[in-house]
């Protein structure tokens, strides 16, 4: 079998959920525990260009940024590409494929996604071995090479649905993202500060399993998050940022709250992420609707209305770190959700079932 000329390019941008996905109920179809809530922003982005080789799969190449891709990485991208191959009809002739994928997150910046890359290498990888799957199993394909990703497969805010609990089967078909209906007036914006990582800190995949496994309070964790995001989109959908700031902060505080409670403790949260957390809440004090959000690392993201992420900006960057230095600040907006762009090559239909650009 020849390969086909010019293969397919995919983008996608990295998301910062609101209320958090912390914990799998099945770590092979990747089910979570509980739904969540994100908002996918403008900056952060994976460009992912997957071409099939005339060499049978186990040949497959994987280049990240200009370097060829290793270690654990390489894996799930590998196990990512055989459950693609999986679903595909012409399974026993599979080619390789050689993936060549471009992250444009600041240099340093400690927060290249595994949403932006998985959202993006399961559009190109699929519409390259000719699936036609539409946008829901796109999130669901997604999902599959990391969690979150299924969420990036959507722009704005997004809900990705915990699925039928009763039967893993189930869960598999109905663990999926979706765009939530937002009040048009609705203008947020999100300010990031970046803090220095230190040491490489334990994976998000790894501190998830260990927090299942060990923290008392998980369960507590997974009952008060389904009402999270359920009070999340109805706050979406109404157009009151207060409220869906209120619940951001609590879930991201009761996500590293319950990680803490792991024996041993997964620690993210830095003193200087402390500082960032006091001068959120000196911001509110003044009068600025600004909330924080963290994730597997020490660096804090700022939810805001649009109108005053200059001033939100301003707050962080005056902030001086307990070991001097003030964080550096990136501005992000709503982004769009994940776009696919196809040779001219590939054959006629692959396209269809909403493979195009989905708008913001
Ligand atoms: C803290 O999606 O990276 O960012 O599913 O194991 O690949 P895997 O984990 P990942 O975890 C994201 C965790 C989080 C919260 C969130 O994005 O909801």
């Amino acid at each position: 079998m020849s390969a086909e000329p010019g293969g397919v390019t995919a983008v996608a941008h990295a998301n910062i959920a609101l209320v958090k996905y912390w914990g799998k109920r099945d770590s092979t179809l990747m089910l979570p525990a509980t739904s969540s809530v994100s908002l996918t922003l403008d900056a952060f982005r994976t460009t992912t260009h997957v071409e099939l080789l005339d060499a049978p799969a186990g040949r497959d190449e994987v280049v990240l940024d200009g370097e060829p891709l290793a270690g654990t990485a390489l894996t799930k991208v590998l196990a990512f590409l055989h459950l693609v191959r999986s679903q595909e009809p012409r399974t026993a002739t599979a080619q390789a494929a050689r993936v060549t994928s471009t992250n444009e997150v600041p240099t340093g910046a400690g927060l290249a996604s595994s949403a932006s890359a998985f959202a993006a290498l399961a559009g190109a990888a699929a519409t390259a071995y000719g699936l036609d799957l539409g946008r829901r199993d796109l999130s669901r394909l997604a999902r599959r090479g990391s969690g979150s990703a299924s969420r990036s497969v959507y722009g704005g805010f997004v809900v990705w649905h915990a699925g039928d609990l009763t039967d893993p089967a189930r869960g598999d078909l109905t663990s999926y993202a979706e765009p939530l209906p937002t009040a048009p007036e609705l203008d947020v914006a999100m300010a990031v500060a970046v803090l220095d990582a230190g040491p490489k800190k334990i994976g998000s995949r790894e501190a998830m399993a260990a927090t299942v496994a060990t923290s008392p309070y998980f369960p507590a964790w997974t009952e008060h998050t389904e009402a999270d995001a359920a009070e999340a989109a109805d706050a979406i959908a109404a157009g009151d940022l207060p409220r869906l700031g209120e619940i951001a902060e609590a879930s991201a505080m009761r996500m590293h709250a319950t990680m803490l409670a792991a024996r041993p403790a997964v620690r993210y949260l830095a003193a200087s992420s402390l500082a960032v957390l006091d001068a959120v809440a000196d911001l509110r004090a003044a009068g600025v609707g600004a909330w924080a959000t963290m994730d597997a690392g020490p660096n804090v993201k700022v939810l805001c209305e649009g109108a005053d992420l200059d001033v939100v900006a301003a707050g962080l960057r005056g902030i001086v770190l307990p070991g001097g230095g003030a964080p550096h600040v990136l501005l992000a907006r709503p982004g769009p959700g994940l776009r696919i762009e196809a040779s001219a090559a590939l054959p006629a239909g692959v396209l269809a079932s909403g493979a195009a650009e989905e708008p913001a």
